[in-house]
């Protein structure tokens, strides 16, 4: 496995490579970077997995300076998977040489609902690195997690509008045993926290189950999935929203394909998560 931390390493080796399938990550990979990497594999001659934590796209106060950095753990997790892959690991003077970066990606309106409401400018530095990294890598390919549901809706927003040429592949979000989505942030929560977690995941399930039994009061199942939350001793619940899956926008009652959306709050964990299903 190679490991290339400057965009002109990663350049000269692409000549010489066939097609390629990114997945871009912040690294402290789990099984659901794992999957991500199975099905890149299936997509294209090489994978190219990056790391780096984009500044750009966490606000003040949040987790960047303690999000975890564990190159060497990644890159032994990513050999043992795919021992041809390639990593892209630059640092923060590699992608961004003049500290500012002046010209940004503006993501459409949706960059300031769900998580973009709680995280103003997130989804400019998820799209604006995003970009850099297409840019950089040139892949065919680009696989993407759906727990990041309104991530991936910007990027293949953003893909279409802006004739990029490339292919995003929406990856199912992988899930503990109990239910819980595996994110890098799960490390955050404590051991009592860890077993509170998975109640998202029970909302979500019990919510998707109501209304493919016929209701259709969505806020009265977000209401009662906040009030349960907070009774449990959780902290904000940031939101609980049913939408339509393939706009964002939300549901309508002759909506089919829904995607109900969750953050809160675990101490001092932010938890988001999804399910997509059909009426
Ligand atoms: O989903 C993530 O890990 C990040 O938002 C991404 C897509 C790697 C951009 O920094």
């Amino acid at each position: 496995m190679q490991i290339f931390h400057t965009i002109s390493e990663l350049r000269a080796w692409h000549k010489t490579a066939g097609s390629v399938a990114l997945v871009p990550t912040m690294g402290n990979l789990h099984a659901g970077h794992m999957a991500l990497i199975r099905e890149a594999r299936q997509r294209a001659d090489h994978v190219v997995v990056s790391i780096f934590v984009n500044r750009l796209q966490f606000g003040q106060g949040e987790d960047f300076d303690r999000y975890p950095r564990t190159l060497e753990q990644d890159a032994a997790l990513i050999a043992a998977e795919c021992d041809s892959a390639v990593v892209f690991a630059p640092d923060e003077r590699e992608l961004y040489p003049h500290v500012i970066q002046q010209y940004k990606v503006e993501p459409p309106a949706l960059q300031d609902e769900l998580c973009g409401a709680f995280r103003p400018g997130h989804f400019r530095g998820v799209a604006t690195v995003v970009l850099k990294l297409f840019n950089i890598v040139q892949p065919d390919v680009a696989c993407f997690g759906k727990k990041d549901y309104q991530q991936l809706f910007i990027i293949q927003s953003m893909v279409e509008e802006l004739n990029l040429p490339l292919e995003i592949v929406p990856v199912d979000t992988g899930r503990a045993e109990d239910g819980l989505a595996l994110s890098s942030r799960n490390g955050y929560l404590t051991l009592e926290e860890r077993t509170e977690a998975p109640r998202l995941y029970f909302h979500l399930s019990r919510m998707k189950k109501a209304i493919q039994a016929g209701e259709r009061d969505y806020a009265r199942l977000a209401v009662e999935t906040v009030m349960d939350l907070k009774v449990r001793g959780w902290g904000e619940v940031d939101y609980v929203e049913t939408r339509n899956a393939h706009t964002l926008k939300p549901a309508t009652h002759t909506d089919h394909d829904l995607v109900i959306l969750i953050a809160a709050r675990l101490g001092q964990t932010r938890l988001i998560d999804n399910v997509e299903f059909t009426v």
